[in-house]
């Protein structure tokens, strides 16, 4: 069984994007989701594989999941994320990347979290990333960062571990 880790930049009132696309621009975040998944397996839901600008992620095998898509150039296609699970088996680390329908989904699963927490709100955000149960979740690691010039919104990488 692969270990599941999910990765997301969630604002302070859980908003993680809006008309399927992501709110803030965090060049640093950017870097950092890079850092992670390269040369990993990523999986993401349709819609988070629509907003990439350049389709699929280069360096890292693309899952999508869909139920109505059967065929995505530069992505493996699986119709459930048990499906999906079970085909990445033998792996040893797979990174869901979004959007809000699987990240909901996929909480039960997950084993790690890598969350960025961005120090904003975004009442106009159209999708949310579910409440981290810290009854569940233990922190196990933290980097903050301030704003800057290429950074208008301060953030920090937090790592979570699944306790229970
Ligand atoms: N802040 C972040 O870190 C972050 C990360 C990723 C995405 N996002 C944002 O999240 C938004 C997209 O999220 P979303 O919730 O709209 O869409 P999504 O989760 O990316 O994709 C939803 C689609 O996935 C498929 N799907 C869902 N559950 C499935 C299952 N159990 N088995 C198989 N297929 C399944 C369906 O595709 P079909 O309709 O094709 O059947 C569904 O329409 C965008 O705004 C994006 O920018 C933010």
């Amino acid at each position: 069984m692969a270990k599941i880790s999910v990765i997301v930049a969630v604002a302070e009132d859980g908003a993680i994007g809006r008309d399927n696309s992501l709110i803030w621009r965090l060049p640093n975040d950017l870097k950092y989701f890079k850092a992670l998944t390269l040369g990993h397996t990523i999986i993401m839901g349709s819609n988070t594989f629509r907003s990439l600008p350049s389709g699929a992620l280069p360096g890292r095998e693309n899952v999508v999941l869909s139920r109505s898509v059967t065929e995505i150039p530069g992505a493996t296609v699986y119709k459930s994320i048990e499906e999906a699970v079970d085909a990445l088996k033998e792996q040893d680390e797979v990174y869901v990347i979004g959007g809000a329908q699987i990240y909901k989904q996929v909480m039960p699963y997950a084993d790690k979290l890598y969350v960025t927490e961005v120090a904003a709100s975004f009442p106009d955000a159209d999708v949310f990333f579910p409440k981290i149960d810290k009854t569940i979740w233990q922190e196990v690691s933290r980097q903050d960062n301030p704003i800057d010039e290429k950074h208008k919104y301060a953030y920090s990488f937090v790592v979570y571990e699944r306790s229970c």
